[in-house]
């Protein structure tokens, strides 16, 4: 997909920080207070308000949930001072609800934005992922191999024994047989409570999170982030929708998607360059979470631009009262 001239991904870029930093400050008081919905509801405001005042006239395409479900930020809302650029949004206003609520690690705001259609419009569902890092050979791992010849393929890629590989995978009942097919290879396995956009992000930076590969069903709409994500850091990304019932499978429908079997990779889930910001709202591998010291507020934002592969880390220090 070509770029519009418009969009201009180098000034937008520093925006869409500015939004990502001002959802985690205003979760912050809410950090370990035990109540997710009102961490939510304050990232969603402040994200909200940051976005109206950018200079675009932006659509959100993953979003808070449909119309009906969620009165901010909902799917189809337009979002920006309605001047500059068409784009698409893809955002998730705190992506690790009860990592906030409960003070666990790896909870981050995180938004992207591209050219209009430029990301796939993921229902509300599930999704199978798998995900790399950058600087191996492609389809290296697939989502129809088994888990244990995942583990195998990567290990031989890399040029390491099975033990070496450490696999990130979400724990849930549905992962039990997952996991236990890992762990029969001898390959260690990161469990996390939540935040896959976090856990995929991880297989980017290997020698620094230590983890070599995602696997396990989460979120679609998470998938597209971390798609996104991975399309500015490098690594390689496999998604399939996976559908428990009519209801979803209508969502796709409405979504515009008509092969439901289709497995697609980072480059059909986010087929033109985008820009990727996430704040560190708790402390995590990737991103510092939010500090508070008398007076002042200071957040770590991950800013990104898959048109260059550019990563910033902004450190951002604020009076707060
Ligand atoms: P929330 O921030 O909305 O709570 O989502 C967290 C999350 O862990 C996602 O990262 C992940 O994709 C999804 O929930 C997994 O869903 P489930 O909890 O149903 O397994």
């Amino acid at each position: 997909m070509s770029i519009p001239k418009d969009f201009n991904d180098r000034m937008l870029s520093l925006g869409l920080a500015r939004v990502a930093e001002q959802a985690a400050i205003a979760s912050a008081k809410l950090i370990g207070h035990g109540d997710e919905k009102a961490a939510d509801q304050a990232a969603v405001n402040a994200m909200r308000e940051q976005l109206n005042k950018l200079d675009i006239k932006g659509v959100v395409v993953i979003g808070e949930g449909e119309r009906d479900e969620a009165p901010m930020l909902y799917i189809g809302e337009e979002v920006g001072t309605g001047t500059g650029p068409g784009v698409d949004i893809a955002l998730d206003p705190l992506e690790g609800t009860t990592l906030t609520a409960k003070d666990m690690p790896n909870a981050l705001t995180v938004i992207a934005m591209g050219p209009r259609g430029s990301m796939l419009h993921a229902p509300d569902v599930y999704m199978d992922k798998l995900a790399v890092g950058p600087g191996l050979p492609t389809d290296v791992v697939t989502l129809d191999m088994s888990p244990s010849e995942r583990v195998a393929a990567l290990a031989k890629a890399k040029g390491v024994k099975n033990t070496d590989i450490t696999v990130c995978i979400l724990e849930r009942e549905r992962h039990d047989e997952m996991i236990a097919e890992v762990r029969s290879t001898g390959a260690a396995i990161r469990l996390i409570t939540d935040g896959d956009v976090a856990g995929v992000m991880h297989c980017a930076e290997a020698e620094i999170t230590g983890i070599d590969m995602y696997m396990g069903s989460g979120g679609a709409p998470e998938g597209v982030l971390a798609a996104a994500a991975l399309k500015c850091m490098g690594g390689q990304m496999y998604g399939k929708l996976l559908f428990r019932n009519d209801d979803e499978r209508g969502r796709a429908a409405k979504a515009g998607i008509t092969d439901l079997d289709k497995i697609y990779t980072r480059d059909e889930l986010v087929t033109a360059d985008v820009i990727f910001a996430a704040t560190g709202v708790t402390d995590g591998s990737i991103l510092s979470g939010i500090k508070r010291t008398p007076g002042w507020i200071t957040t770590e934002t991950i800013l990104m631009r898959s048109k260059t592969g550019s990563v910033r880390r902004v450190i951002y220090r604020n009076p707060f009262e």
